[in-house]
């Protein structure tokens, strides 16, 4: 039995970890792993790696991930795609492990409608996956960002200033919620619930009246400001992403202007995305790695391997990508106990 691997879409801690726990399950069937280089651009180039012991060993703890990756979406140009179906057959794989997120396993779900034998492995720092609870990448990202956060309280508090953390996450508010609840934030803007500035006002000033006078304000990337999202650039990926940044410069003029308040802004960007996983991460990513071979020795194909409660299952890859996983209102309102 020969494997394909490929990691797609943003890096993000874990994915070193989820191709090595293939690489040593398909050795224990007595299978053979070969890695894609560079997501599905690989496979429309036919560039491959071997994968074997040797080759991930010493790689558990590394960020990013050894066979590279890219946003690239065959079904944009029919010759890539059919260059991709050619080398599958070329490659003689007998089935391909696709390590992504809506993107990568958007284009998993259609080839694996046309025939093609497939299983995905949910991955990104957004948690924004349906059909899974969580995503390998997201623990680490909210980690770094608290750290963040819990560091940026006490120059704030020095300075008596505003502080605005700009979080990623895209269309999701998962990273700003969770980082902001562990970290203490005073408010936390997320892009399912429109910004309204007097509350963002009000907040700050209330704080003041009871002898606090700096704030923490954490705000998702794609947090909408009168109904918009703050855009970095026009310029829409191959799979029409824009891309986002600048809300919190935005928000931070806001503020400055309706309270007074010296305000400052922190953008974390690439930064909740570098790295080593934390346990949590790597725990996840390695169950999810093993369990990803043993749905293709069952013949189980077309499905994404997930997280439900503390159980590793099997979902239709279809249904994971069908509609993003965004914050639900309930668990927004518990973080409102904690504002102001
Ligand atoms: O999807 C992961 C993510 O980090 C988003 O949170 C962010 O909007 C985007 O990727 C950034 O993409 P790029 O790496 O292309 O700048």
């Amino acid at each position: 039995m020969k494997i394909g691997v490929l990691t797609g879409g943003g890096d993000c801690p874990g994915l070193n970890p989820v191709i090595r726990a293939v690489v040593r399950t398909s050795l224990r069937e007595g299978y053979h792993a070969i890695g894609i280089r560079n997501g599905w651009k690989g496979l429309v180039d036919n560039e491959t790696q071997p994968l074997d012991l040797t080759a991930v060993s010493g790689i558990l703890h590394r960020g990013g991930t050894i066979l590279g990756t890219s946003r690239t979406n065959p079904y944009k140009e029919p010759v890539k795609l059919e260059a991709l179906k050619a080398n599958f057959k070329k490659l003689g794989l007998d089935a391909l492990i696709a390590i992504g997120g809506e993107d990568t396993l958007g284009v998993a779900s259609k080839l694996s409608k046309e025939g093609f034998k497939i299983v995905g492995v949910p991955k990104t720092i957004d948690n924004d996956l349906s059909g899974t609870d969580f995503t390998f990448g997201f623990d680490t990202a909210v980690n770094i960002a608290m750290e963040a956060i819990d560091r940026l309280h006490t120059t704030a508090e020095s300075h008596r200033r505003i502080m605005v953390v700009e979080v990623m996450g895209r269309h999701a508010g998962w990273i700003a919620l969770h980082s902001g609840i562990a970290g203490g934030a005073d408010l936390i803007l997320i892009p399912e619930i429109p910004i309204k500035m007097s509350d963002v006002v009000a907040v700050i000033k209330k704080r003041a009246e009871r002898g606090k006078n700096f704030s923490i304000i954490v705000v998702a990337e794609g947090a909408k400001f009168d109904g918009s999202e703050v855009l970095l650039e026009q310029k829409l990926d191959d799979f029409g992403h824009v891309r986002l940044g600048g809300i919190g410069d935005l928000l931070a003029a806001k503020i400055e202007q309706g309270t007074g308040f010296e305000t400052r802004v922190a953008v974390l960007g690439h930064i909740q995305r570098g790295g080593t996983a934390s346990a949590f991460d790597r725990m996840l990513a390695t169950r999810f790695g093993v369990k990803a071979v043993e749905l293709i020795k069952i013949g189980q194909f077309g499905q994404m391997v997930a997280l439900r409660g503390n159980e590793i299952v099997s979902v239709a890859i279809e249904k994971a990508v069908g509609a993003l996983k965004l914050v639900d209102p309930q668990a927004y309102e518990l973080a409102k106990t904690f504002f102001g």
